[in-house]
Parts: structure tokens; C-alpha cells; sequence
């Protein structure tokens, strides 16, 4: 289909989009814009001279770019949730980054001449946070919450065909999050014309109500806005939908002759004959082209993507999506993008998906906040669902200045610009209104989660509506897990037989799980499963046994959601490691970051995702031994071996020495596997992981070889004792670029013995240097421990890897990535940007 209305990406500076009378110009406000972390009521003034300020490209991240300190937000509190009873001196639970205080944006923008009654709009994907905008020196608006998308009408503040001056200015609170939330114009920014008559912001709203393989039933609703005084006898809207490949499936044109006793909404249906459906293995997408059309003319155009499926929550069954009972295989993530900060970008979210679809994972949950629309949009070309959440906070806070202080006033518009934005996308499969807040314990409060609840059900009949919970003795007898469509319970999985008997939605939920703690490439001996352990390396055992006070291993979550048929999928936290909230190090400075990840901040993927990977994609083989074999100083010591396979049995050998065959043991059931015995000795892990826990360490090589149900052996895998590092090797995550500026390569860069072998303790400083059609963006390692900056073109290996990140320039080439280190061959990547 070809789209007829213009999104540039224009340089503020390059001439204005020109419009045709017939429809709206869409432009992105990348580029021009001057930054300063001083603040001046003077700076929304236009004439300031803001030539000194910093030039930068929006996203942007002021905060990102460090120092590091564990002054920065030092948070002296008591974490309730965590169980503190006395307040101590938190530092990195934000990261230890600097985002707290204000931050000046400034842009001159170039506003087209307008025709009569055309009309303006700025839109915001999200501003972090407590967003002033000004137009020409006066307030265009303030929107509080950092995570939300916005928009103003700026018609009556802007000069046509000049210059117009944009000014925002964004503030952070002291002790207003939990964990890092990025700083500045961290999301995109939109600039939009329209005719006088026009579609709002999120006019469209489209439903499938029935849907079968023969037919489907699509409605479409769109707001409609025409000009004072204008005959609505003269207008009509025209909607078109567009099958996945392209081709108009039908049109419906409507006289708006009715717009006044319809609330200013068009309503339209169609019958759609043999639907292609979305799901997550096949994300097929349709379009709908809204054409108002007025004295003759097509005023405006507005695509809408959509899918076609329907959801249903059956008692006692589970999730169904297009009829097929599915199952949340799901991760939380948080919104940062590791060494990116908070700033968004499409490749790194397409990425981070890429990791989690491969792994098995069909749903993300954007924990605990809204996500960007470039995230909402990869999920549904990429197939991925999404549980969209809005608060970590309702009224009763959990941090001094978070959004409790907004709440009142602001909670209603939130959760609508959440519902409106994101309400068309197929990849949404569910609204999360609150994680945790603390009204869960107090009865009466149960009011205010019946009061979002209803907001969600009014904007949006078609979704369950759910939240994640932690106190399931509260929730469970005052009715706040009673009213909710869906109950989520975060943690504490052996109280959902409890739930399900006393609940009446008969389906349980686990919004969160796990909270297995572990850093990639660090092994910790003796292998016991231990709750919230510290080392002096301020690290956790890469063996996946340890977890926090309140959670748990991954298997006592596989166990409940395989074998009661009422457990209908659980959300892992978290899919990737995030800065911020590194628990249990509460108090241990240095380390900026989280360690629940599956995946850690490089998005380079610890032992455990190979166990979900293992338990989620069956179909795939996986057959991964843990841990590494280069321990010198432990020859002769138990050095237990642990191997994640979809494979049922496996025999393992040490140097050519067998020790002996291992099966999953499916006999191990819940009931029996409660207690404090059946934990230490891991009898939950026996049913999901093949371990050896009595081999001893010694300098060679271990081999595992998998055999089927039938005893036929079918695949094998070997790790080697690496030798003295040689080489460096780097990997590109993708083929070919695109020459836009914005995209980016991930290139993960190991150390090797002459052989090959990973060198897994090597922590060598690399350099890089990029030359040809690209610039060096950004690295990370891994290690929450590091102070290093995410910026510097050089950064240590963390056990032997890390990531480093490239961005394409706008002009297409050969972009030559080089590595190197002291004593090892350098490596270098040639990389294709094209337009
Ligand atoms: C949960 C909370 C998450 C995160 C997690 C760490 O209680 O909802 O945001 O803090 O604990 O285990």
C-alpha cells in the first residue's frame, strides 16, 4: 500500500514539510536541539542565546553519560517491600547516575505557513519527567509522569511559515523511583499538521469482536474533529483496510450528517473473509486508511495498524488466543537499554526481542511503567504479547516523591493516554494498572484498584485488566484479587492452590516471578541455593541457585505453571539485566545495576537463559554445560556440572571418563517438593536440569551427550579448559545496517585461547576505534560491578566478553569496527550500512 502522507525525520534547520491541502505532514524532531542542566525561568524565553549550550540529537539521555557516584540519589530509606525494618543508606538503587535535578531543552523549529483552520500539534512519546513545554516563550502545557506519551495543540502559540521556538524544561526529583528512570527527552518527539477538519492524537479505535479462520467482524470507531460552524452534510469519512500484503480488502464511506448525536465518532464494520491472524508465531498486520473527506476534498489521512485475533480468558482453562490455549512464557523488562540509558531505539528493542523469541519467550511486560511506542510496534510486527502497565505507585507512595504525589490528579489521564496510544496493537493482550502498591494492604483501598479497573474497561471493553500483587494473605481475603479480571500474583507461587480455591476467576497469574539472582561467566563453590548471599565481588553464583528473601528458583514457577491447569503463564523478572535496584548489594557501592536478568546488560545471555530456553523452546535443541572449565587452583575439587537440554537424558565425561548418566526425574511433583529438605537438595531443579554434583575439577575437557526418550543419542557439546588469551574475536548481531542514523550494531567482543576457547576470566581493557560510514556509540560488559563509562571507546572484559555498540551514519558505506588489547591479535568487522 502506499502512504501518502509525509514522516520526515527533517533537520529542524531544513526547509518545513510542505503540505498539500489534503492532508497532515508528520515530522520528527530529531535534530537542532541545545541542552543545558542549568536551570532559568529565561530559557523559555526565544531570543535567549542558547549557542553555548550543548548540541544533541533527540532521545537523549542527559544522565546516561555518568560519573557514576553513590551520591547520586543516595536514597537513606527503609525498602518495606524487601522486608527493611531500618533505613540504610541505599546508593545505586537508581543506578548511581545523575539524573536527578533539571534539564533545558531548546529547538527552533520551522512551522509551515498555514492555510485557515489548519491546526498544530506537539506530541511527546515521553519526557522524564514533570515536562514544561513552551511555544514562542508562553506554556504550552505540563505533563507530569516521565513514561507517558502527551500531546498539546499548539495552533494558537505558533507563527506560521517562521521560525517558532520550542522550550522544555524536565525535572527529576530526589528519590522519586526505585530504579533508574533516564532523564530528558529521552522519547520521541513529534511535530504534527493537520487541516482544521482532522483525526485527533489516537482517534482510531479498532476492535475485532468475532473472528474466525472464515471470517472476522472488524469495527472500526474514529474521532472525527471539523471546524467551527462546519456543515457536517459536507463531510464523509472513507476507511479502507489493507490485507498484511498490501492489498485493500474493503472500503466503507460514511456521511457524517450524524457526527453530533454519535459523540463526534464515526462508527464503521466490516467483514473480513479468511483472515490472516496475528499471533506470535505469525504477526500479520492489517492497515486501516481513515480518509476524511470534506467539500470534495481528502482533509485528512490517518493509517492505523491493527491485527486481527481475538483473547479470551476461559475459568479453569486458561488464555486463549485465536482459540488456542497459550500459555505466558514471559519476561518483565524494564525500559532502559543498558549502555543506551533510557534513550529509545528501535534496533536495540528489535533486538532485545530477537534474544527473548529465540529463548522461547512470547510475552514481555513492561514493568512498571509505559512503554515506548517503538516497543508496542516491534511486538506486533515481531510477534511478541505485551502486558502494558502504567504505575508502580497508586496514592500511598513507595518512595517519597514518586507518583504518589501525582496520583489525584493525574492518575485518570495517564491510564487514558496509555489505553488510547496503545489500544489498537495486537501484541497488547493485557492491561496491568499497579505493581505492588501498598492500598493491597489496606481494605478499603480496594476502591481505587475497581476505580483503574474501570478506566481500562471503558476505554477498552476488550482487554483483561489485571495487577501484580505480593501480598497474596492481604489480597486474597479483601477482595482486591477478587475484583480484578485476571489475578496476578508477584512471588510466593505455593499459595496459588490457595488463590484458585478462593478466587472467583478460577485462573491464577504469576506477573512476576523468579527473581534468581546471577552474574554471567561467576561460579560461587559450594553450589548450595541460598537467599539474598553477598560476595566480596559483589556478584551471584552463575550456577542459578541463589535468589532474594522473597522469591525463588526458576523451577518452583516451571513446576506450578505445568502442573496446575489453572496457572495460566508467568512473567519472569527480569528477561534483561537494567540499571538500578542491584538487590541484594542494597548498600554495597560499587554496582549500578540489577542481577535478575536472564540476559545481562551487554544483552549477552547468562547460563540460565539456556535453562528457559531449554523449558520454552522444546522444539529448538539446546545443550549447554555450566560451568566454564578453567578453575586453576581447584584441580581436585567438586566442581559440580550442570547441563540445560531440551533433551531428557544426557551422559557427561570428563576427559573421556564417564560420571555417569543423568534423566530429568518427572516423578518430582509439587506437593513433595515444598519442603526446606526437598529445596536444599534440589529435587524441583532434578525434574528440569541434569546435574553432577559430586565431579571434581580437573584442566581438560567435558563433554555431555544427549540422548532422546528412546535412548538414541542425539546431539553433543563440549567445553574445553581455555589456555593463555590469544585473540580477539568479534561478532556482529546482524548482517547489513540501515544508513538512517539511528541504526545500531551490537558486536560481542571475546578473548580466545590460540584454539579458540573462551578465556573466561580474562578482564583485558579493549580499545575500539570505528572508521567509514559509522560512529562508536556506546559498550557495556556485564559487570554491575564496573564504574567504567558506558561512552569511552574502551572498557574491560567482563569473564571474557562484552558488547560493544556501533551507530550508523546517513550516508551508506563499509563501516570497519577494529578491537584490541594488550598481549592478544586484535580483530576487526567490516560492517554493510545501506539506504
Ligand atoms: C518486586 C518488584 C520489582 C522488583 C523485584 C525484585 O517485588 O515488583 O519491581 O523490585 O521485586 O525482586
Amino acid at each position: 500500500m502506499k502512504k501518502s502522507f509525509c514522516y520526515t525525520a527533517l533537520s529542524a534547520a531544513m526547509a518545513v514539510v510542505s503540505l498539500s491541502a489534503s492532508a497532515r505532514s508528520t515530522q520528527l524532531l530529531e535534530k537542532g536541539w541545545r541542552f543545558t542542566r542549568e536551570d532559568n525561568s529565561e530559557f523559555s524565553v526565544p531570543s535567549y542565546d542558547d549557542r553555548l549550550w550543548q548540541a544533541v540529537t533527540v532521545p537523549h539521555d542527559w544522565a546516561i553519560y555518568g560519573p557514576f557516584s553513590w551520591q547520586n540519589d543516595m536514597q537513606k530509606v527503609a525498602i518495606a517491600q524487601d522486608g527493611q525494618k531500618e533505613a540504610m543508606e541505599h546508593a545505586g538503587r537508581t543506578g548511581g547516575l545523575p539524573f536527578v535535578g533539571t534539564g533545558w531543552y531548546r529547538n527552533d523549529i520551522d512551522i509551515p505557513a498555514l492555510a485557515p483552520g489548519e491546526r498544530v500539534t506537539l506530541k511527546f512519546d515521553g519526557a522524564m519527567s514533570h515536562a514544561r513545554v513552551y511555544v514562542n516563550g508562553k506554556e504550552a502545557g505540563y505533563w507530569p509522569y516521565g513514561y507517558n506519551s502527551f500531546y498539546f495543540d499548539i495552533t494558537g502559540l505558533v507563527k506560521p511559515g517562521e521560525k517558532n521556538n520550542i522550550a522544555v524544561r524536565l525535572e527529576n526529583l530526589p528519590e522519586s523511583s526505585r530504579w533508574y528512570p533516564g532523564a530528558g527527552l529521552y522519547r520521541n518527539v513529534h511535530l504534527i499538521v493537520t487541516d482544521g477538519a482532522y483525526i485527533p492524537v489516537w482517534g482510531t479505535y479498532i476492535t475485532t469482536p468475532n473472528v474466525s479462520k472464515e471470517w472476522a467482524k472488524v469495527d472500526v470507531a474514529t474521532e472525527v474533529r471539523l471546524p467551527a460552524g462546519a456543515d457536517e452534510a459536507q463531510y464523509s469519512l472513507r476507511t479502507s483496510v489493507y490485507s498484511p500484503s498490501g492489498e485493500m480488502v474493503k472500503s466503507v464511506t460514511t456521511p457524517l450528517s450524524d457526527l453530533q448525536y454519535n459523540d463526534s465518532t464515526v462508527r464503521q464494520s466490516f467483514v473480513v473473509d479468511r483472515p490472516a491472524l496475528w499471533s506470535p508465531d505469525a504477526p500479520q498486520l492489517y492497515e486501516a486508511k481513515s480518509e476524511l473527506i470534506g467539500n470534495g476534498k481528502v482533509r485528512d489521512e490517518y493509517l492505523t495498524t491493527f491485527g486481527i485475533r481475538s483473547i479470551e480468558i476461559r475459568p479453569n482453562e486458561g488464555f486463549f488466543l485465536n482459540g488456542e490455549k497459550t500459555v505466558f512464557k514471559g519476561v518483565c523488562n524494564h525500559h532502559d537499554l543498558g549502555p543506551l540509558g533510557a534513550a529509545v531505539n528501535d534496533a536495540a528493542i528489535r533486538r532485545q526481542i530477537r534474544i527473548l523469541k529465540d529463548m522461547g519467550c512470547n510475552a514481555i511486560r513492561t514493568s512498571h511503567n509505559m512503554p515506548a511506542p517503538e516497543l508496542v510496534k516491534a511486538c506486533d510486527e515481531m510477534g511478541m504479547m505485551v502486558m502494558a502497565e502504567s504505575f508502580d505507585e497508586w496514592r500511598r507512595p513507595k518512595v517519597k516523591n514518586g507518583y504518589n504525589l501525582l496520583f489525584d490528579e493525574w492518575a485518570e489521564k495517564d491510564l487514558t493516554n496509555l489505553i488510547k496510544n496503545y489500544r489498537n496493537s495486537p501484541s497488547v493482550v493485557m492491561w496491568c494498572i499497579g505493581n505492588e502498591v501498598s492500598e493491597q494492604w489496606h481494605p478499603g483501598d480496594v476502591k481505587t484498584a475497581y476505580f483503574l479497573q474501570n478506566i481500562c474497561h471503558r476505554l477498552d471493553p476488550t482487554r483483561p485488566v489485571t495487577q501484580g500483587m505480593d501480598g497474596p494473605d492481604a489480597v486474597l481475603n479483601n477482595n482486591f484479587a477478587a475484583i480484578m479480571d485476571v489475578a496476578g500474583f508477584n512471588y510466593r507461587p505455593f499459595k496459588y492452590p490457595e488463590a484458585y480455591q478462593k478466587l472467583p476467576q478460577q485462573i491464577v497469574l504469576g506477573t512476576e516471578t523468579a527473581s534468581t539472582v546471577s552474574s554471567r561467566g561467576v561460579y560461587k563453590f559450594p553450589v548450595e541455593r541460598k537467599a539474598m548471599a553477598t560476595y566480596d565481588d559483589h556478584q551471584a553464583s552463575g550456577y542459578d541457585v541463589e535468589h532474594c528473601g522473597w522469591s525463588n528458583l526458576p523451577e518452583d514457577d516451571f513446576i506450578q505453571h505445568e502442573d496446575l491447569p489453572y496457572c495460566i503463564g508467568e512473567f519472569v523478572w527480569t528477561g534483561f539485566d537494567y540499571l538500578g535496584e542491584p538487590t541484594p548489594y542494597y548498600t554495597n557501592w560499587p554496582s549500578h545495576s540489577s542481577l535478575f536478568g536472564i540476559v545481562d546488560l551487554a544483552g549477552i545471555p547468562k547460563d540460565r537463559y539456556y535453562l528457559y530456553r531449554s523449558h520454552w523452546n522444546p522444539e529448538a535443541s539446546t545443550l549447554h554445560i555450566l560451568p566454564h572449565w578453567t578453575f586453576p587452583g581447584r584441580e581436585g575439587e567438586v566442581t559440580p556440572v550442570f547441563v540445560y537440554t531440551n533433551h531428557p537424558e544426557a551422559e557427561l565425561f570428563i576427559n573421556g571418563v564417564s560420571q555417569g548418566r543423568r534423566k530429568k526425574d518427572l516423578s518430582v511433583g509439587i506437593d513433595s517438593s515444598y519442603t526446606e529438605a526437598a529445596q536444599k537438595s534440589f529435587e524441583r531443579q532434578k525434574r528440569y536440569r541434569l546435574m553432577w554434583m559430586d565431579t571434581r575439577y580437573e584442566p581438560g575437557t567435558v563433554t555431555v551427550v544427549a540422548y532422546d526418550a528412546a535412548g538414541t543419542p542425539v546431539d553433543t557439546a563440549e567445553v574445553r579448559t581455555a589456555g593463555k588469551p590469544h585473540h580477539l574475536v568479534v561478532t556482529a548481531d546482524r548482517d547489513s545496517y540501515v544508513a538512517d542514523g539511528r541504526d545500531m550494531a551490537f558486536i560481542n567482543v571475546k578473548v580466545v585461547d590460540k584454539d579458540g576457547n573462551l578465556c573466561p576470566d580474562a578482564s583485558q581493557k579493549v580499545k575500539f576505534a570505528v572508521k567509514g560510514a559509522g560512529t562508536y556509540h556506546a559498550a557495556a560488559n556485564g559487570d554491575a560491578s564496573s564504574l567504567e563509562s558506558f561512552q569511552e571507546p574502551q572498557m574491560s572484559l567482563f569473564h571474557g566478553q562484552l558488547t560493544a555498540v556501533v551507530r550508523t551514519g546517513e550516508k551508506p558505506g563499509e563501516i570497519v569496527f577494529t578491537a584490541s588489547a594488550p598481549g592478544v591479535k586484535s580483530a576487526r568487522i567490516t560492517l554493510n550500512s545501506t539506504k
